[in-house]
């Protein structure tokens, strides 16, 4: 009789678990895609992908002909994970066309991409205006001239509160804490943990440091930074599954919900 393979704390591969419980690529790549349409700044060939940890999106990127993606982190480990996974799910032309950089967002230079990303609030590290500001600055000098920045946020009185939020997988359960906020910077410490059906546990799995920014001091930012035009594009609410939509719309007035996922759209 086969023994029946269990998701436990020992097996699990926390990247994994992470891509499956946040990220949604092919939802991205195609946000990119709409956005360069809406626009009219023509067609997206080249990617940045910032804080790029496993580079999911950029590895969906290159699956599209001819499209090169350059995904920048911070963290040797990361990068080396990126590439591990990237070719057991892309062709060696693809792979090809995947540039993983260890680098700092805030001051890299690589050739300049017609879309730059920063994607699950990862510039949040930055917590000066003026490094905020810096960040943007070094985007915005590494786009081409038709270029966009797509980046996002999370609001909402519940970003204000240290609460934990756990949502349940197949085989796990990913839980959200956001363990501290200090009204008085916007200092925020979140940690991932997962949980399995065994009860295993693997807690923090990852953690971070960031600041709590607002919509508005996020357009202030991008704007001094030289971005022309700032839309907020507002995820949408799917009335009969009572649940977040998988849409989102561009709006310049929206309820003030408990908690909302915006992203931010940028043009150079
Ligand atoms: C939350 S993960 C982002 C994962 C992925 N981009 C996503 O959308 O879900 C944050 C990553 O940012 C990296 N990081 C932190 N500070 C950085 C910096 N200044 N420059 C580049 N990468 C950085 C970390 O090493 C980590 O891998």
């Amino acid at each position: 009789m086969k023994r029946k393979y269990q998701l436990t704390a020992k097996n699990a591969d926390i990247y994994d678990l992470y891509e499956q419980s946040v990220q949604s690529v092919e939802f991205e790549v195609e946000f990119i895609n709409k956005m360069f349409k809406r626009y009219n700044r023509g067609i997206c060939l080249d990617i940045r992908e910032d804080f790029c940890s496993s580079a999911f999106i950029s590895t969906e990127w290159v699956k599209a002909k001819n499209k090169n993606a350059y995904a920048v982190d911070i963290d040797k480990s990361a990068l080396k994970i990126a590439h591990e996974k990237a070719k057991n799910r892309i062709s060696k032309e693809q792979l090809n066309r995947l540039f993983l950089i260890k680098g700092n967002s805030l001051n890299v230079k690589l050739k300049k991409v017609n879309c730059i990303l920063a994607t699950n609030f990862s510039y949040w590290v930055f917590k000066e205006r003026e490094s905020l500001k810096k960040y943007f600055f070094n985007t915005y000098n590494n786009l081409k001239k038709n270029g966009i920045f797509i980046l996002d946020a999370f609001g909402g009185y519940e970003a204000h509160q240290e609460l934990e939020e756990k949502t349940k997988h197949k085989n796990f359960t990913y839980v959200w804490d956001q363990s501290s906020f200090n009204p008085i910077n916007n200092d925020l410490t979140c940690y991932i943990h997962f949980e399995f059906n065994d009860g295993s546990k693997i807690n923090k799995a990852f953690k971070y440091d960031w600041r709590l920014w607002s919509l508005p001091e996020i357009t202030e930012c991008l704007k001094a930074a030289g971005f022309k035009q700032v839309d907020i594009y507002m995820q949408g609410w799917d009335k009969k599954k009572d649940e977040e939509s998988d849409k989102f719309y561009c709006v310049k007035k929206c309820d003030a919900d408990a908690g909302w996922i915006a992203y931010i759209v940028a043009l150079r």
